[in-house]
Formats: structure tokens, sequence, C-alpha cells
């Protein structure tokens, strides 16, 4: 996955600009760091220039210190690693020069055909120092350099030779004052400064110094200067960019007194479901323009695949739409029999997800396409035929939350003005429009709470397994819970449809294995109650999450959290997705913090998977 930051400036030196970058792009991998800048010797008249490099293996926070922030030069780049090809070392850590130290690149994603290249490049008298597949890039650049080209010829001829996925930032001593970038099919925004021009994997980077953004479709080739950005396409020409203003700013990507991203992240849902509200008539009016639509697929990854799940619940009951849901991973497999009377829904939160954006590509040749996404300008939105903006701001801990209920809001207003433009159900509609407001207060009441779940963190921080339970709308979020569970405490966790776990998993469960159940009053609460009894028989520790706390204190649980039932009985079950997430979350969270873990970081994992 990695990060990629650069800046040039004409008023300062920018190693301290790129630190701060880097530090804000540690979510995309923290395997190792690094930084290069162009340096002017000044003691020589003839204006000299070396590269300035440093790099180390390890956690930004753990390698990083003062001496970092001298660098010389006023250009410069930067990147975080999440090693594919080559181990984290401080060899295969980023920036890659060349064989004279003239050229340095940093790269986000996978050269497929690095092996012939390189191979070629050695018998050509190249000496290579790491095992990545990006060092090539430097090597061809550097060949090309000494046949007397400038950066920019170089890289566009670059570019030519690679076959895969790439953000490139390259600086040379031969040509001070640039840099020069391209991407193709990895995300690369440009920030447009007073002075000052930026480049990164994601707008976080540089929000502090410029809300003015720009996006690079692939293989148009970025020549940043000071006072200039120019984009080209590979032939030379000069291309007109449209150039965006995000409403982000720079507090929303600090921890604002929190321990973690993760937990200002999961107290800010109340918010981000509001302002996802305010998208009401967008969403309304993409629905008035579907109207031939007779079949949904959504299409996404982890999280935002659970979110999907929860849609075709959502889609099927209330607006009588078959609808089905398909990992994007295994989306190539399965897509024939889309048709244009089809709608596909992708869900991706960064909208940067490599299996995702290769299932839109695919799917925009057979159907329509709508795409959910919270980060603007991002390549799912330049591609898919609709966009609906989840309101969340930017997330830094690497585990989703609150885009997560920022995806099921989207969701819940399709769901209803599917509703009422397609079965012409306006009850239905308005009832769910109507109570969704409630939302924002429900979450707020729950996570004052939040001691409670710290206790039960504490209580079940050892278990090495775990069961998660749901059915219905609250299958979807058990499968969520667990996945958090997984993915920042370690703890092997299942999520289950309630009624599975007797085809099977039920002979794992002991005195050992705690069941979480969630329990929302409706159609499947009996049910429920009866997989319940199953656990309980076999000895197994029942958590369970429930508005009916008294109808579980006939012992038949061990630990019961009260999900306030401020919406009545009859909706607790539509619109338990919405709420009984939010205690699973901070309970992963504490787990989490009990075993003396990292929740931001969690190992082998980055918040946007750029390769498939
Ligand atoms: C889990 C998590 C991942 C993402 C998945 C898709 O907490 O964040 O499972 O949901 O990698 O990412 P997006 O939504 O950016 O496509």
């Amino acid at each position: 996955m990695c990060g990629i930051a650069g800046c040039i400036s004409k008023k300062r030196r920018v190693a301290p600009i790129l630190l701060d970058s880097v530090r804000k792009l540690e979510y995309r991998g923290y395997d190792s760091v690094g930084i290069a800048t162009v340096e002017e010797n000044r003691y020589n008249n003839n204006k000299e220039y070396n590269i300035g490099l440093k790099k180390a293996k390890g956690q930004i926070s753990k390698v990083v210190d003062k001496e970092w922030e001298k660098f010389d030069g006023n250009v410069g780049i930067t990147h975080v690693r999440w090693a594919t090809h080559g181990i984290p070392s401080n060899e295969n850590s980023h920036p890659h020069t060349d064989c004279h130290n003239k050229v340095a690149i940093v790269h986000n994603g996978i050269i497929n055909n690095f092996k012939e290249l390189k191979n070629k490049l050695i018998d050509e008298g190249h000496e290579f120092k790491s095992e990545t597949d990006s060092e090539v890039i430097t090597h061809i650049i550097e060949s090309y350099m000494e046949k007397g080209m400038n950066l920019e010829s170089a890289l566009v001829e670059t570019v030519g030779h690679l076959d895969g996925t790439y953000a490139i930032g390259a600086i040379s001593t031969n040509n001070p004052d640039e840099i020069v970038a391209v991407g193709r099919k990895s995300p690369l925004v440009i920030g447009i400064g007073d002075g000052e021009n930026y480049l990164a994997s994601d707008v976080p980077a540089f929000l502090k110094h410029t809300k003015k953004i720009m996006y690079p479709a692939y293989d148009e080739i970025v020549i940043l200067t000071a006072d200039n950005v120019v984009v080209k396409d590979l032939n030379g020409n000069v291309i007109e960019k449209e150039i965006i203003e995000t409403n982000w700013n720079e507090d929303m990507a600090e921890k604002a007194g929190y321990d973690h991203f993760m937990l200002k992240e999961i107290h800010e849902q109340a918010i981000t479901v509001e302002n996802t509200l305010s998208v009401k008539e967008e969403i309304e009016n993409i629905v008035k323009d579907l109207k031939s639509i007779k079949r949904i697929c959504f299409v996404a990854c982890g999280t935002s695949y659970h979110a999907a799940l929860t849609g075709k619940y959502l889609f099927e009951n209330y607006a009588h739409i078959p609808t089905d849901v398909i990992l994007a991973s295994e989306f190539g497999y399965s897509f024939n029999s889309l048709d244009e009377e089809t709608l596909t829904i992708f869900i991706s939160q960064s909208g940067e997800t490599r299996d995702t954006i290769d299932a839109i590509e695919m799917a925009k040749e057979k159907s329509k396409t709508l795409a959910i996404v919270n980060v603007l300008g991002s390549q799912a939105t330049r591609i898919a035929d609709y966009v609906i903006y989840t309101q969340a701001g930017p997330e830094i801990g690497v585990a989703a939350t609150k885009t997560y209920i920022g995806q099921l809001i989207c969701i819940y207003l399709l769901a209803a003005f599917f509703s009422k433009h397609h079965l012409k159900d306006e009850v239905f509609a308005n009832t769910l429009l109507r109570k969704i407001n409630l939302i924002p207060k429900l979450i707020e009441k729950i996570l004052e709470n939040e001691d409670e779940i710290k206790d039960l963190s504490l209580k079940y921080k050892y278990p090495p397994n775990f069961f998660y339970l749901g059915r219905g709308l609250a299958y979807p979020t058990a499968l969520e819970g667990a996945l958090k569970l997984k993915e920042i405490t370690y703890i092997h966790a299942e999520g289950y449809a309630a009624g599975e776990l007797k085809h099977g998993p039920l002979a794992l469960i002991d005195y050992c294995v705690p069941v979480v159940v969630l329990l929302p009053k409706g159609d499947s609460y009996k049910e429920t109650m009866n997989n319940l009894s199953e656990v309980q028989s076999r000895g197994g520790d029942i958590i369970a999450f429930t508005s009916d706390v008294e109808d579980l204190s006939d012992q038949k649980a061990q630990d019961v959290f009260e999900i306030p039932n401020d919406l009545g009985e009859e909706f607790e079950e539509l619109f338990a997705p919405l709420t009984y997430i939010i205690p699973l979350q901070l309970l992963s969270y504490y787990i989490s913090i009990y075993r003396g873990l990292d929740p931001d970081h969690p190992k082998n994992l980055a918040k946007c998977v750029t390769v498939g």
C-alpha cells in the first residue's frame, strides 16, 4: 500500500513539511520511512546539487528524530512503506536512488514486470541496492537521463516500460527546481499552495497548507515547481485540470485530545450521521434518475462489504428489489449477468481500493454504477456514473468506524427512496426518514455508557476465540463486530448467522469461548434467544447486547449491555445496524488497549489496500 508525499517551496526548507506529511500518511504502512531532498552545495560557485537521503526500517514515531528535520533543500519527497516485494529493512525503504545519487523516487504500487526490467538493467551495468520492485524505476529514469533527457522526459519514457500500478514522485539534481510525478491505479493527489506545491497519496498529508486539490488521471505527467503545477499527457500536450476545494480541515486529521484516532472516530459517529443525512436530497435525485433499475448488485471489501450486506436486507425487504452482494475480489469471477437494468453499487471509504476499482471498471461496461465513497475526488468517484459522499471527514484509524456508519446512512436513505419511487410505499419511506433523525442522539446515549464496555473489555481480554451472533439485519453487524475484534486485538473471532451455529460451529463452543449475541427486539428476537440457549447449554459465556435487559436477567447471559430503545420496539430491529455496532467497536478498542496493543496501527494491515 505505502504512502508517498512531496513538496516544493520557494519560501522554506521542506524537510519539516515532508515529515509532517508522512506522519499523516502513517496509516498506509509502518514498515519503514524515508525522505530525500535536493540539497544545494552553497560552497561551490557552479551551483552543485546533491540528493540528501535518510531512511530507516520501523514506525515513524520510533525512528524519526530531530536530525531528520534538519535536512536542507526546498524540494523533496517522502514515503511510508507497507512491504510487498522485499522484507521491511533499511535497504528496501524508499526513496530509492540511482547508481550516481542523481535521481530519487518514491513509489506506491506494484511493478509486475520488475524482474525482467531488473535483469536487463543489471546486464547494462546498473547496481541495485534493494530487493524491491520500485528500484527499477530509478534506474530506468537514470538510463534515460544519461542519454541527455531531463527528468520529465525520462519519466515519460520510464512509464512506457512499466506494467503494474504506480504513484511515483521523482526528484533529480539535474532538475533541482521541480518534482515530477505520475500515477496509474494508485492514489495520487496534488495540492496547490502559495509559492509551494504538494503531492501525496491522500489529502490529509498537506491539509495544513492548502485545501485546493487536483487529481491527475492515469499516466498524466505532473510537473510541480514552487509557483506552478503543469499537467501533460504522455505526448507532451498540456492538459487543463479542474482544481477542487475540499471541505475537510486540518483539525479533522488530528487526535483532538483522544489517545487514538480510532477512539476519536468512534465518538464522531453521531455527527457523521447528522452530516450524511444532509445529502438526502442528492440521494433522492439519483434514485429518481434510476427508474428502470430492476436489480441491485453491491460490491465492496471488508467493512464496506458488511455495510453492503445490510443493504441487501433493506433493499429486498423494503424496496422489493432483488439484491446481490459480491466481494470486490470475487467480482471478476461472477459478473456476467449484469445488464443495463442492474445498478451496481460500490462501497469504499477510500475510493482507492484496488479490487473495488477493478470491479467498477468491469461493471461500467454492462450496468449503471454508483459509488458510495468518503474521499472527495478519489478514483472510484471518477469512474462511477453516480457518486454519493459519506460525510465522515478524514478517517485515519486503520479500522473503519465512522465511515461505516456513514455508508450505512447512505444505504438507509437509498432504501427509503427506492421504496418511495419504485414500490410507491411513501409510508415506509417517510417513517424511515423521520425515525433516522433520532439516531445521532441514540449513539450519544450509548457512548455515555462507555465505562461499562471498558469493564467488559477488561474481563474478556484473554480468551483466544470469540463468536459474534446475529440474525437478519443484526447478522452483518455481527460480522463487522468480529472483524473489528480480529483486526485490532489479534483475537480470532467469527461472525455467524445465529441460526447457522448448530450446523457446525456449535462444536467449538465451550466455557473458553465467549459468545457475543445481538438481540434487538423484533422478528428475529425469539429465534436468537433460542440460539442463545444452545450456547448456554454448551457452557459458553454469553455477552448480550439488547434493549430488553429484564428478559435476560434470568441468568441467561453472563453480561448484558443495554441498548436504549428510544425508537420504539417496532423500529428497533430496522435500525439495529446503526446502534448495535457502537458498543462492539468500543469493545474491540478497549480489549486492544488492555492487551497493550496500538489499535491505530494493527500489524500487517494498512488503511488503503491499493494492491489486488
Ligand atoms: C476494516 C477495514 C477494511 C476496509 C476494506 C475496504 O476495518 O477498514 O476492511 O473496509 O479494506 O476499504 P475501502 O472501504 O476503503 O474500500
